[in-house]
């Protein structure tokens, strides 16, 4: 897809489609007016005669418009204006598209960029609607023996803005929604992949790929063996049930010119997550296939690092490993040593995320972190807490938390703060080990990270629960590709490149 921006009267536009918005009710935006203007009332004809009301995301494809250069006119329906939101504006954006690529359009000027959206910029709704097509054209058929295409497909869109002044920032947006687009992309492909392709060795292939497209990226393969040396306990424990040996994937990406602090992000790849000896239940299992969304998320977010070549020095980790039952399991009873020297007993094989992340915690103490961001499917409960809009995020370090979640804001892929007092920690007590895996009733997403917390005192430290958000269940199942664009839009304020600057 190419998308490029320009700005100009929708009148002297001659392209296969153009885009104008109409309110509710049957109301012209100012674009859809220039063009009824010159078509000597062509489209408020068709108002008045009840084709269209306006409401959010109705669409009404006209030809051979009057006086109109352009072969088409997409009039969308984007309701009433004054609450026309983000939310709103992203819907309208994803109808649109798939309206145009079902329709034949291969090439279109779009107008709703101009729209007035609540308290958002030309920066954030070009931006929006580039990673917004981006995300509703994707598909994952690569498996598909049959794979189905539409005959005619969108290849181009031009967003308008208002003035020629608006042209760079336009630009910009672009550029920072494509490279998102690609580190979304990647993330997607890697999750949506089966679990008996995409073991713990496959995604040290995705890693390595990284490294050898650019050339400020390393990749060092940590494996079973090495982790042995290391006193991973509790990571090897999870993946001694699995014929997939564990493998932990490091991705040092060096864009600063000095050799400043790194940031890390550390992402849970859990390539398969059948719950060990505590067997979950069947129903959805394979879904446990994107219980690696988290080391997808982190593979993402490097490759759009990688993309916009940040001045920033950041390192990824993909903590890879598959949970299975099996006579070499570990088991509930067992206490494990972790690499901290801390030791677990294991009250449930399939809190085994926690058990996996803490050794890589710990791990990273080498590279004396500036900040760390964890980002792991951790909790079923946070499912619960938070249902599929909101990331759980919690961390000990208020000013990190701010930036997340300032960053979850801008970039609409949202983000929501749990507490993480010391009144739960008590909840992990154990008779026999230091403490145990499995914080009990209650609160299952904050005793998670409590657990975590423990093996975070070297550095400034975040968790990013996305158990609710990474993938979409039923019939349109599927990686969503977050929180890359979360976590992209952080690294993005960290460089000082947030917006039109
Ligand atoms: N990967 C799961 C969490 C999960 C479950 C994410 C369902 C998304 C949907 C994790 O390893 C797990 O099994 N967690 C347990 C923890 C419990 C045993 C304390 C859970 O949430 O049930
Ligand atoms: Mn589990
Ligand atoms: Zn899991």
């Amino acid at each position: 897809m190419e998308f490029s921006v320009k700005s100009g009267s929708p009148e002297k536009q001659r392209s296969a489609c153009i885009v104008v918005g109409v309110f509710e009710p049957r109301r012209l935006s100012s674009t859809a007016e220039q063009l009824d203007d010159i078509s000597e009332g062509y489209i408020s004809n068709l108002l008045r005669r009840g084709d269209l009301e306006g409401k959010s995301g109705q669409m009404l494809l006209l030809h051979n418009v009057p006086n109109i250069l352009s072969e088409r006119v997409l009039l969308v329906g984007c309701g009433k204006e004054r609450d026309l939101d983000e939310r709103q504006y992203r819907q309208i954006i994803n109808k649109t598209i798939n309206t145009l690529n079902e329709t034949g359009s291969m090439e279109a000027v779009c107008f709703l960029s101009e729209l007035h959206v609540k308290g958002r910029d030309t920066y954030w709704k070009i931006r929006q609607a580039v990673e917004a097509t981006q995300d509703c054209l994707y598909s994952f058929n690569s498996l598909k023996t049959r794979k189905e295409e539409p005959r005619r497909p969108l290849r181009k869109i031009v967003f308008n803005v208002p003035t020629r002044r608006e042209l760079p920032i336009g630009e910009r947006a672009i550029t920072h929604a494509l490279a998102i687009s690609i580190g979304v992309k990647s993330c997607k492909n890697v999750a949506n992949m089966p679990p008996n392709i995409c073991n713990p060795a496959y995604l040290s292939e995705q890693a390595k790929t990284l490294e050898s497209d650019y050339d400020n990226i390393s990749v060092e393969i940590v494996d079973e063996q090495q982790m042995e040396e290391l006193g991973m306990g509790s990571y090897l424990a999870v993946g001694r049930g699995s014929e997939n040996e564990s493998l932990m994937s490091v991705i040092k990406y060096s864009g600063a010119n000095d050799d400043s602090a790194p940031i890390v992000l550390l992402g849970k790849g859990l390539t398969f997550d059948s719950g060990g000896i505590s067997l979950k239940p069947g129903a959805a299992m394979d879904e446990m296939k994107y219980d690696m969304g988290g080391a997808a998320g982190v593979l993402g977010a490097m490759h759009a690092l990688a993309e916009l070549q940040l001045p920033l020095n950041v390192i990824g980790v993909l903590a890879g490993c598959e949970n299975m039952p099996d006579a070499n399991a570990y088991r509930p009873g067992d206490i494990l040593t972790t690499m901290s020297g801390q030791t677990v007993e294991v009250l449930n094989t399939d809190a085994e995320g926690r058990l996996v992340l803490c050794d890589a915690l710990t791990y990273i103490e080498r590279f004396d972190p500036e900040s760390v961001i964890d980002v792991a499917t951790l909790t079923g409960a946070c499912v619960v807490a938070l249902g599929s809009h909101a990331t759980g995020l919690l961390s000990t370090h208020n000013p990190l938390a701010h930036e997340l979640l300032n960053a979850s804001e801008q970039s609409g892929d949202r983000a929501w703060r749990l507490p993480l007092w010391e009144d739960y920690q008590e909840q992990l007590e154990s008779p026999f080990a230091d403490f145990t895996n499995l914080g009990g009733k209650g609160a299952g997403t904050i005793t998670a990270a409590c657990f975590l917390s423990r093996f975070t005192k070297k550095y400034h430290w975040a968790h990013l629960d996305i158990a609710g958000t990474a993938w979409r269940s039923g019939a349109n199942k599927g990686s969503t590709g977050r929180p890359v664009s979360m976590l992209t839009q952080f690294l993005l304020n960290r460089a000082g490149q947030e917006q039109g600057e």
